[in-house]
């Protein structure tokens, strides 16, 4: 059984944000995407480019490697998250290599043995259509600048995703400002999710959810009252949920069982 810890979970508002990416790049607008930590952002756009396989492929910086078939590059997406030190400079460098490789890898894609090395560079960066920027809480107004002209000279589309509170900052840069077509706010989960998510716990370690039994309701409660239906707490109290099961032989997880493993997080909880 794979580890419930890195399935990925299509949430509703993973639907959203893929909405919200095929908008912005569609039009080629720039979109911002903002919510409290933890509730997914960040595994919404990897999962969204296809990052994990896609980042390999983008290391080789020789065309001698055509992408793996099984490589879906379809979403023509970057992923970028700024140093935590960024500059304008740094973030025009490391975008562009990223934007080039990509670029190729599509033309090579479509061209197949008909490609030729001679047009590399031509059309390339144009073949992608999105940029997402993770932690752009992290850029001053000399690098958003940057992007914001990286985006009018290649066309491409922009998300830039933060915590709340930066689409306010934004309107202070009224030039990116005026260039924002799409804003999403990126929400924890709702309960009927969290219990589907749980679900997928409660299998991991080889028992079954049931909702209609009082003492699953009340667990489930529990977590759902904990958590606030923040993913990264969820994962995060689950750990300790498996642990106190182990150490005391348990077999059933109980709200006492989730109470207890509350505490053991100590900080980042919701109440
Ligand atoms: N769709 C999902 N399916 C399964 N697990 C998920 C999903 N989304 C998030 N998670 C889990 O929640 C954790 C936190 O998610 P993520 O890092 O994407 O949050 P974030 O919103 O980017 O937070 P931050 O603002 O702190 O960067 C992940 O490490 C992962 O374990
Ligand atoms: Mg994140």
């Amino acid at each position: 059984m794979p580890d419930v810890a890195t399935q990925f979970v299509v949430t509703k508002e993973h639907r959203r944000f893929s909405e919200l990416c095929d908008a912005v790049r569609r039009e080629r607008y720039i979109g911002v995407c903002h919510g409290p930590p933890g509730v997914g952002k960040t595994e919404s756009a990897r999962r969204y480019a296809n990052w994990d396989e896609l980042q390999p492929e983008l290391r080789h910086s020789t065309l001698t490697n055509a992408p793996g078939d099984a490589v879906d590059m379809k979403a023509r997406t970057i992923f970028y998250t700024p140093k935590v030190h960024n500059t304008p400079r740094l973030i025009d460098k490391d975008v562009r290599t990223l934007q080039d490789r990509l670029g190729w890898l599509i033309e090579f894609g479509t061209a197949g043995s008909n490609f030729k090395l001679s047009d590399v560079g031509t059309s390339g960066e144009r073949l992608v259509e999105l940029l997402i920027i993770d932690e752009a809480d992290r850029l001053k107004t000399p690098s958003l600048e940057q992007l914001r002209d990286h985006h009018d000279r290649t066309g491409i589309g922009l998300i830039l995703i933060g915590m709340p509170g930066i689409e306010r900052r934004l309107a202070r840069y009224p030039q990116l400002y005026s260039r924002i077509g799409f804003a999403h706010e990126y929400r924890p989960l709702s309960s009927d999710e969290l219990a589907f998510v749980l679900e997928h716990h409660w299998s991991a370690i080889g028992l079954t959810l049931s909702p209609s039994d009082f003492t699953d309701a009340e667990a489930v409660a529990a977590v759902a009252r904990i958590t606030g239906g923040n993913f990264r707490l969820v994962q995060r109290l689950f750990a300790q949920v498996t642990r106190i099961l182990e150490i005391n032989s348990l077999a059933t997880i109980t709200r006492e069982v989730v109470e207890t493993a509350r505490e053991a997080l100590i900080i980042g909880t919701a109440s």
